[in-house]
């Protein structure tokens, strides 16, 4: 048994900032744009060529490409959305910001995103679904060809929301590559899979759909002439446009991201590859060593993905240990070792649970997957003696 105390606290995940990434940022401070310029297009092109989608739009947050997602496959007042209970609230919120009504359709036991067959259960019986946003939960993709057959069935718009699993694959296709879905959306917050500090980007193989996201980022303003509605206010006596001129066309919003974040961005892909794959040898340690334990389940992968382990999540038998979560969590704290149940259901919420009304007993794999998960560190940079450190630990803390 390793008795030493950890040395650094070991969150439940982290960026992995290296020189290269420092010298390309202060490349773009240096240079004449800090914001707005050639480094959002090359961000967005690298993105786009890596998931192997048509486009990519780059963005302030996961949640703003949420948001413009939404707004782009015209979401209303009037639509009705499914999401799944077990992600991070933005999954529910982008569409609660524009007035939607939203539902929740329980997981699958075996991979923890929104199972295929509830959601045609839900489809069967609900009124019009207009939009499913499904999530590749802590990083492995959802069962993307059943719920696209449903897409076809039932004729709902298809949001991924990827924030956890860039740098994963469905079969032989990238996450992001909307090969079964309308829009793909990912967040660069520290604890993901590649980071700009906050950032977003979205993918899709839609031109109309790609125009209306570069819009909503940007106030709903053009300055493509093809676009103005004014010949009159867009042109001179000579018939040549305006060089100032501008319109707005929807009402949009100032969710873009900096060059000085793009750049970080691009760079950090080149190690994407990297980092997933010291993840996932992370994760076949984990399950080596968590297998033998009684109290302890793990994630049997599906061997159609590969998983991206953004998260490495244990589902625990607490009931058994005779330990609370809570417990468990401030002994591992005390060794450093961090951890962290994610996520609260969305039924749970205060906001939600008011104005939904929804009962816990429609949504039995996301409560049990609840009382159980707790997530531990999976990250680029964890050293093989703090992996083992965090095994021998959580083995000694989790046992009767
Ligand atoms: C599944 C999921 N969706 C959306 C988001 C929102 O991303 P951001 O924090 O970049 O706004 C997150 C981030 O926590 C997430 O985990």
């Amino acid at each position: 048994m390793i008795q030493r105390k950890n040395k650094r606290f070991l969150p439940y995940s982290k960026q992995n900032i290296d020189k290269s990434d420092i010298d390309s940022v202060l490349k773009v401070l240096k240079s004449n744009f800090i914001t707005q310029g050639p480094e959002i297009s090359n961000f967005e092109k690298n993105f786009a060529k890596y998931v192997g989608a048509k486009y990519a739009v780059a963005c302030a947050t996961g949640t703003a490409a949420l948001h413009i997602s939404c707004l782009a496959l015209n979401l209303s007042s009037k639509s009705n959305v499914l999401t799944s209970p077990i992600t991070f609230v933005a999954s529910a919120n982008c569409a609660e910001f524009i007035g939607a009504n939203v539902d929740l359709v329980d997981i699958d036991e075996s991979n923890h995103c929104m199972s295929a067959y509830e959601l045609e259960k839900k489809l069967k019986k609900n009124k019009k679904i207009d939009l499913v946003i499904i999530v590749h939960m802590a990083g492995q993709s959802a069962e993307m060809e059943k719920i696209y057959k449903l897409k076809k069935k039932y004729k709902f718009k298809l949001i991924e929301d990827s924030c956890h699993a860039l740098g994963g694959r469905y079969k032989q296709f990238k996450v992001g590559s909307c090969k079964f879905s309308d829009i793909s959306t990912f967040s660069f917050h520290p604890v993901k899979p590649i980071t700009t500090g906050e950032g977003g980007m979205v993918t899709t193989n839609n031109k109309e759909i790609y125009e209306k996201l570069i819009l909503f980022r940007t106030h709903g303003i053009t300055k493509n002439p093809r676009d103005f509605t004014s010949k009159k206010n867009s042109k001179d006596n000579n018939g040549n446009i305006n060089r100032w001129y501008y319109e707005m066309l929807n009402l949009g919003y100032n969710y873009r991201l900096t060059d000085i974040q793009a750049i970080l961005g691009k760079n950090q892909l080149t190690k994407l590859d990297k980092f997933t794959k010291e993840r996932n040898k992370i994760a076949k340690r984990y399950d080596a060593a968590f297998k033998k334990n009684d109290l302890i389940s793990i994630l049997n992968v599906k061997p159609n993905t590969y998983h991206a382990y953004h998260l490495y999540t244990l589902l625990i038998d607490f009931k058994n240990l005779k330990k609370s979560r809570n417990e468990i969590m401030e002994k591992l704290a005390s060794f450093n070792i961090g951890s962290q149940v994610l996520y609260i259901p969305i039924y749970h919420q205060p906001y939600y649970k008011k104005k939904y009304n929804f009962k816990i007993k429609n949504f039995k794999n996301s409560e049990n997957y609840y009382q159980n998960a707790l997530s531990i560190p999976i990250f680029f940079g964890l050293k093989k003696k703090e992996q083992d450190f965090i095994i021998s630990k959580i083995n000694s803390v989790i046992s009767k």
